[in-house]
Protein backbone atom coordinates (compact mmCIF):
# COMPACT_ATOMS: atom_id res chain seq x y z
CA UNK A 1 0.00 0.00 0.00
CA UNK A 2 2.42 2.77 -1.20
CA UNK A 3 0.06 4.69 -3.85
CA UNK A 4 -0.20 7.87 -2.50
CA UNK A 5 2.60 10.18 -3.70
CA UNK A 6 4.73 11.43 -1.07
CA UNK A 7 5.87 15.11 -2.06
CA UNK A 8 8.24 17.69 -0.54
CA UNK A 9 6.17 20.62 1.72
CA UNK A 10 6.76 23.29 -1.35
CA UNK A 11 3.75 25.77 -1.44
CA UNK A 12 2.12 23.76 -4.52
CA UNK A 13 2.32 20.10 -2.34
CA UNK A 14 0.71 22.31 0.85
CA UNK A 15 -2.32 24.18 -1.85
CA UNK A 16 -2.60 20.54 -2.97
CA UNK A 17 -3.60 19.03 0.65
CA UNK A 18 -5.49 21.62 1.82
CA UNK A 19 -7.50 21.03 -1.50
CA UNK A 20 -7.99 17.25 -0.43
CA UNK A 21 -9.05 18.16 2.72
CA UNK A 22 -11.42 20.58 1.95
CA UNK A 23 -12.74 17.99 -0.37
CA UNK A 24 -12.93 15.68 2.80
CA UNK A 25 -10.25 13.50 1.47
CA UNK A 26 -7.18 12.13 4.34
CA UNK A 27 -3.51 13.61 4.04
CA UNK A 28 -0.44 12.48 5.93
CA UNK A 29 1.50 15.69 7.27
CA UNK A 30 4.53 16.07 9.46
CA UNK A 31 4.27 17.47 13.15
CA UNK A 32 6.98 18.25 15.91
CA UNK A 33 6.17 14.96 17.56
CA UNK A 34 4.73 12.56 14.86
CA UNK A 35 2.95 12.27 11.47
CA UNK A 36 -0.48 13.04 11.34
CA UNK A 37 -3.29 11.12 9.19
CA UNK A 38 -5.42 14.83 8.84
CA UNK A 39 -8.94 15.45 7.50
CA UNK A 40 -10.93 18.45 8.14
CA UNK A 41 -12.35 18.36 11.72
CA UNK A 42 -16.05 20.15 10.95
CA UNK A 43 -17.04 17.04 8.83
CA UNK A 44 -18.67 14.05 9.80
CA UNK A 45 -17.74 12.12 6.81
CA UNK A 46 -13.95 13.09 6.62
CA UNK A 47 -13.72 12.46 10.53
CA UNK A 48 -15.58 8.72 9.92
CA UNK A 49 -12.84 8.32 7.21
CA UNK A 50 -10.00 8.42 9.63
CA UNK A 51 -11.58 5.96 11.97
CA UNK A 52 -12.48 3.59 9.14
CA UNK A 53 -8.72 4.13 7.56
CA UNK A 54 -6.77 3.51 11.45
CA UNK A 55 -9.53 0.53 12.48
CA UNK A 56 -9.76 2.99 15.46
CA UNK A 57 -12.28 2.21 17.99
CA UNK A 58 -15.50 4.68 17.96
CA UNK A 59 -15.00 5.71 21.69
CA UNK A 60 -11.11 6.89 21.03
CA UNK A 61 -11.80 10.30 20.57
CA UNK A 62 -9.22 12.63 17.92
CA UNK A 63 -6.97 15.75 18.68
CA UNK A 64 -8.27 18.55 16.75
CA UNK A 65 -5.11 21.13 15.40
CA UNK A 66 -5.06 24.59 15.04
CA UNK A 67 -2.79 27.36 13.78
CA UNK A 68 -3.05 29.41 16.47
CA UNK A 69 -4.85 30.12 20.08
CA UNK A 70 -7.77 31.84 19.07
CA UNK A 71 -8.48 28.92 16.64
CA UNK A 72 -8.89 26.77 19.60
CA UNK A 73 -10.72 29.23 21.89
CA UNK A 74 -13.66 29.15 19.34
CA UNK A 75 -13.56 25.25 19.90
CA UNK A 76 -13.41 24.82 23.47
CA UNK A 77 -13.52 26.40 27.05
CA UNK A 78 -10.02 27.95 28.34
CA UNK A 79 -9.84 28.14 31.93
CA UNK A 80 -6.72 30.17 33.48
CA UNK A 81 -4.67 27.07 33.60
CA UNK A 82 -5.15 26.60 29.94
CA UNK A 83 -4.33 30.40 29.16
CA UNK A 84 -1.00 29.91 31.40
CA UNK A 85 -0.40 26.34 29.25
CA UNK A 86 -1.08 27.93 26.26
CA UNK A 87 0.97 30.99 26.57
CA UNK A 88 3.60 29.27 28.20
CA UNK A 89 4.05 25.59 25.76
CA UNK A 90 1.87 26.29 22.28
CA UNK A 91 2.98 25.96 19.64
CA UNK A 92 4.63 22.62 20.81
CA UNK A 93 3.47 18.92 21.98
CA UNK A 94 0.69 19.92 24.25
CA UNK A 95 -2.86 18.53 23.98
CA UNK A 96 -5.74 19.68 26.04
CA UNK A 97 -8.85 18.37 26.75
CA UNK A 98 -11.61 20.97 27.64
CA UNK A 99 -15.36 21.14 27.82
CA UNK A 100 -16.35 21.84 23.73
CA UNK A 101 -18.71 24.38 23.00
CA UNK A 102 -21.57 23.80 21.54
CA UNK A 103 -20.96 26.52 18.71
CA UNK A 104 -17.38 25.19 17.47
CA UNK A 105 -18.85 23.83 14.25
CA UNK A 106 -16.28 20.10 14.76
CA UNK A 107 -17.77 17.04 14.24
CA UNK A 108 -18.97 15.24 17.31
CA UNK A 109 -17.16 12.33 16.07
CA UNK A 110 -13.72 14.23 17.50
CA UNK A 111 -15.05 13.78 20.90
CA UNK A 112 -16.76 10.34 20.67
CA UNK A 113 -19.04 10.85 22.82
CA UNK A 114 -17.56 12.73 25.48
CA UNK A 115 -18.20 16.20 26.24
CA UNK A 116 -14.78 17.11 25.69
CA UNK A 117 -12.43 17.96 23.00
CA UNK A 118 -8.52 17.39 22.85
CA UNK A 119 -6.48 20.63 21.00
CA UNK A 120 -3.62 21.32 20.41
CA UNK A 121 -1.25 23.90 18.15
CA UNK A 122 1.78 21.79 16.89
CA UNK A 123 5.29 23.17 16.47
CA UNK A 124 5.79 22.57 12.92
CA UNK A 125 6.01 25.01 9.92
CA UNK A 126 4.02 22.84 7.50
CA UNK A 127 1.14 21.37 9.53
CA UNK A 128 0.16 25.19 11.24
CA UNK A 129 0.78 25.55 7.07
CA UNK A 130 -1.68 23.04 5.96
CA UNK A 131 -4.10 24.22 8.92
CA UNK A 132 -4.02 27.68 7.68
CA UNK A 133 -4.30 26.69 3.73
CA UNK A 134 -7.27 24.52 4.60
CA UNK A 135 -8.87 26.96 6.53
CA UNK A 136 -9.98 25.06 9.25
CA UNK A 137 -9.31 22.77 12.29
CA UNK A 138 -7.48 19.81 11.28
CA UNK A 139 -8.57 16.04 13.25
CA UNK A 140 -5.16 14.09 13.23
CA UNK A 141 -4.42 10.80 15.09
CA UNK A 142 -0.80 9.47 14.67
CA UNK A 143 -0.99 8.19 10.98
CA UNK A 144 -0.46 4.56 11.63
CA UNK A 145 -2.99 1.27 11.89
CA UNK A 146 -4.81 1.37 15.51
CA UNK A 147 -2.50 0.32 17.69
CA UNK A 148 0.67 0.09 15.70
CA UNK A 149 4.29 1.36 15.86
CA UNK A 150 4.08 5.40 15.25
CA UNK A 151 5.09 7.19 12.39
CA UNK A 152 8.04 9.43 12.54
CA UNK A 153 9.40 9.51 8.95
CA UNK A 154 7.03 10.29 5.92
CA UNK A 155 8.15 6.31 4.78
CA UNK A 156 6.23 4.81 7.94
CA UNK A 157 3.29 6.28 6.56
CA UNK A 158 3.27 5.43 3.26
CA UNK A 159 4.03 1.96 4.19
CA UNK A 160 0.87 1.39 6.59
CA UNK A 161 -1.82 4.09 5.25
CA UNK A 162 -0.41 4.60 1.79
CA UNK A 163 -3.63 3.67 -0.22
CA UNK A 164 -5.89 5.39 2.38
CA UNK A 165 -4.51 9.00 1.96
CA UNK A 166 -4.77 11.18 -1.02
CA UNK A 167 -0.78 12.13 -0.31
CA UNK A 168 1.56 12.25 2.54
CA UNK A 169 3.35 16.06 3.02
CA UNK A 170 7.30 14.76 3.74
CA UNK A 171 8.69 17.14 6.76
CA UNK A 172 11.47 14.72 7.01
CA UNK A 173 11.96 12.96 10.67
CA UNK A 174 9.80 14.37 13.52
CA UNK A 175 11.88 16.38 16.09
CA UNK A 176 10.37 15.03 18.86
CA UNK A 177 9.50 11.81 18.27
CA UNK A 178 6.39 11.05 20.65
CA UNK A 179 3.05 11.98 21.11
CA UNK A 180 1.92 15.11 22.50
CA UNK A 181 1.60 15.32 26.57
CA UNK A 182 -2.26 14.77 26.87
CA UNK A 183 -3.20 16.64 29.55
CA UNK A 184 -7.40 16.82 31.20
CA UNK A 185 -8.48 20.24 32.45
CA UNK A 186 -12.21 19.55 32.81
CA UNK A 187 -12.12 18.46 36.39
CA UNK A 188 -10.73 20.88 39.48
CA UNK A 189 -7.49 18.93 39.06
CA UNK A 190 -5.39 18.68 36.18
CA UNK A 191 -5.08 15.51 34.96
CA UNK A 192 -1.97 13.70 32.85
CA UNK A 193 -4.20 11.69 30.57
CA UNK A 194 -0.75 10.46 28.08
CA UNK A 195 2.67 11.27 29.37
CA UNK A 196 4.54 13.31 26.08
CA UNK A 197 6.90 15.11 24.44
CA UNK A 198 6.00 18.11 27.08
CA UNK A 199 7.51 16.67 30.23
CA UNK A 200 5.38 16.24 33.49
CA UNK A 201 7.57 18.27 35.41
CA UNK A 202 7.55 21.30 32.96
CA UNK A 203 3.69 21.74 33.20
CA UNK A 204 3.54 20.86 37.05
CA UNK A 205 6.10 24.30 37.38
CA UNK A 206 3.41 26.22 35.54
CA UNK A 207 0.01 24.97 36.98
CA UNK A 208 0.92 22.76 40.22
CA UNK A 209 1.03 19.25 40.75
CA UNK A 210 -0.78 16.73 38.28
CA UNK A 211 -3.20 14.20 39.29
CA UNK A 212 -2.88 10.41 37.44
CA UNK A 213 -5.83 8.41 36.33
CA UNK A 214 -6.33 5.37 38.73
CA UNK A 215 -5.50 2.30 37.62
CA UNK A 216 -8.64 0.83 35.29
CA UNK A 217 -10.62 4.29 34.73
CA UNK A 218 -10.80 3.83 31.01
CA UNK A 219 -13.63 6.64 30.89
CA UNK A 220 -11.55 9.30 31.08
CA UNK A 221 -8.76 8.39 28.94
CA UNK A 222 -9.96 6.18 26.18
CA UNK A 223 -7.17 5.84 24.30
CA UNK A 224 -4.72 4.26 26.82
CA UNK A 225 -5.41 0.91 25.72
CA UNK A 226 -2.62 -1.59 27.50
CA UNK A 227 -1.41 -2.88 24.25
CA UNK A 228 -0.83 0.09 21.69
CA UNK A 229 2.40 1.42 19.63
CA UNK A 230 2.82 -2.23 19.04
CA UNK A 231 6.02 -3.68 17.13
CA UNK A 232 5.64 -7.26 15.16
CA UNK A 233 7.69 -8.88 16.87
CA UNK A 234 7.74 -9.55 20.58
CA UNK A 235 9.59 -6.63 22.74
CA UNK A 236 11.25 -7.64 25.83
CA UNK A 237 11.89 -4.77 28.33
CA UNK A 238 14.72 -4.39 31.34
CA UNK A 239 17.22 -6.18 29.15
CA UNK A 240 20.68 -6.47 30.74
CA UNK A 241 21.98 -9.38 27.92
CA UNK A 242 21.07 -10.21 24.33
CA UNK A 243 19.44 -13.61 23.53
CA UNK A 244 19.76 -15.54 20.13
CA UNK A 245 18.38 -14.11 17.43
CA UNK A 246 17.35 -10.89 19.72
CA UNK A 247 16.92 -7.04 17.76
CA UNK A 248 18.94 -4.47 20.93
CA UNK A 249 17.09 -1.33 21.17
CA UNK A 250 19.77 -0.07 23.55
CA UNK A 251 20.39 3.67 25.58
CA UNK A 252 23.56 5.07 27.27
CA UNK A 253 26.86 3.84 27.35
CA UNK A 254 27.02 0.41 28.56
CA UNK A 255 25.78 -2.06 25.64
CA UNK A 256 24.81 -5.85 25.61
CA UNK A 257 26.77 -7.42 22.75
CA UNK A 258 25.78 -10.35 20.12
CA UNK A 259 22.55 -9.15 18.97
CA UNK A 260 21.53 -9.11 15.01
CA UNK A 261 21.27 -5.87 14.97
CA UNK A 262 21.69 -2.90 18.12
CA UNK A 263 19.88 0.78 17.56
CA UNK A 264 21.09 2.98 20.13
CA UNK A 265 18.42 5.74 21.14
CA UNK A 266 21.61 8.14 22.83
CA UNK A 267 24.86 6.60 23.46
CA UNK A 268 25.33 9.87 25.39
CA UNK A 269 22.10 8.73 28.07
CA UNK A 270 20.41 12.09 26.52
CA UNK A 271 16.22 11.16 27.11
CA UNK A 272 15.51 14.12 24.02
CA UNK A 273 17.65 12.12 21.37
CA UNK A 274 16.25 9.12 22.76
CA UNK A 275 12.95 10.05 22.07
CA UNK A 276 13.35 11.61 18.75
CA UNK A 277 15.05 7.96 17.67
CA UNK A 278 12.24 5.49 19.63
CA UNK A 279 9.65 4.77 17.02
CA UNK A 280 12.56 5.16 14.36
CA UNK A 281 14.59 2.71 15.36
CA UNK A 282 11.68 0.30 16.63
CA UNK A 283 10.73 0.11 13.06
CA UNK A 284 14.01 -0.58 12.36
CA UNK A 285 14.51 -3.35 14.60
CA UNK A 286 10.95 -4.77 13.54
CA UNK A 287 12.33 -5.19 10.05
CA UNK A 288 15.83 -6.44 11.05
CA UNK A 289 14.80 -10.15 10.74
CA UNK A 290 15.61 -10.98 14.04
CA UNK A 291 12.72 -12.95 16.20
CA UNK A 292 12.13 -10.67 18.84
CA UNK A 293 13.36 -6.88 20.23
CA UNK A 294 14.86 -6.71 23.79
CA UNK A 295 15.22 -3.20 25.04
CA UNK A 296 17.50 -1.93 28.00
CA UNK A 297 16.64 0.63 30.54
CA UNK A 298 15.33 4.04 30.41
CA UNK A 299 15.73 6.29 33.31
CA UNK A 300 12.06 7.48 34.57
CA UNK A 301 12.53 11.02 34.71
CA UNK A 302 11.67 13.55 32.11
CA UNK A 303 10.82 12.47 28.48
CA UNK A 304 11.78 9.08 29.58
CA UNK A 305 8.63 8.49 30.96
CA UNK A 306 6.80 9.22 27.33
CA UNK A 307 9.65 6.65 26.13
CA UNK A 308 9.30 3.79 28.91
CA UNK A 309 5.11 4.31 28.71
CA UNK A 310 5.11 3.56 24.97
CA UNK A 311 7.62 0.86 25.01
CA UNK A 312 5.65 -1.11 28.02
CA UNK A 313 2.40 -0.66 26.09
CA UNK A 314 4.56 -2.06 22.96
CA UNK A 315 5.68 -4.80 25.39
CA UNK A 316 1.95 -5.56 26.61
CA UNK A 317 0.58 -8.48 25.88
CA UNK A 318 -1.95 -8.65 22.71
O1 LIG B 1 1.44 14.25 19.08
C1 LIG B 1 0.25 13.94 18.91
O2 LIG B 1 -0.60 14.16 19.77
C2 LIG B 1 -0.14 13.29 17.58
C3 LIG B 1 0.08 14.32 16.47
C4 LIG B 1 -0.39 13.81 15.13
O3 LIG B 1 -0.53 15.53 16.80
N1 LIG B 1 -1.49 12.84 17.63
C5 LIG B 1 -1.86 11.77 18.38
O4 LIG B 1 -3.20 11.44 18.27
O5 LIG B 1 -1.08 11.15 19.08
P1 LIG B 1 -3.77 10.04 18.76
O6 LIG B 1 -5.16 10.01 18.27
O7 LIG B 1 -2.87 8.95 18.32
O8 LIG B 1 -3.78 10.15 20.33
C6 LIG B 1 -4.70 11.05 20.95
C7 LIG B 1 -4.86 10.72 22.41
C8 LIG B 1 -5.60 9.41 22.60
O9 LIG B 1 -5.03 8.73 23.70
C9 LIG B 1 -7.02 9.87 22.91
O10 LIG B 1 -7.75 8.94 23.67
C10 LIG B 1 -6.75 11.15 23.67
O11 LIG B 1 -5.64 11.74 23.03
N2 LIG B 1 -7.90 12.07 23.58
C11 LIG B 1 -8.32 12.76 22.50
N3 LIG B 1 -9.44 13.46 22.79
C12 LIG B 1 -9.72 13.23 24.08
C13 LIG B 1 -10.76 13.65 24.97
N4 LIG B 1 -11.74 14.47 24.58
N5 LIG B 1 -10.74 13.18 26.24
C14 LIG B 1 -9.75 12.35 26.66
N6 LIG B 1 -8.74 11.91 25.87
C15 LIG B 1 -8.73 12.33 24.60
MG1 LIG C 1 -1.71 7.18 18.27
Amino acid sequence: MTDAPILAPDPAAIARAAQALRDGLLVGLPTETVYGLAADATSDRAVAAIFAAKNRPRFNPLIVHVADIESAQRLVAFDSRADSLAAKFWPGPLTMVLPRRADGGVSLLCSAGLDSLAVRMPAHDVARAVIRAAGRPLAAPSANPSGRLSPTRAEHVARSLGGKVALVLDGGPCPVGVESTVVDLTGAKALLLRPGGIAEEQLAAVIGALDHPKAGSAIKSPGMLESHYAPHLPLRLGAHDVRPDEALLAFGGAVPTGARMTLNLSPAGDLVEAASHLFDYLHRLDQSGAKAIAATAIPERGLGRAINDRLRRAAAPR
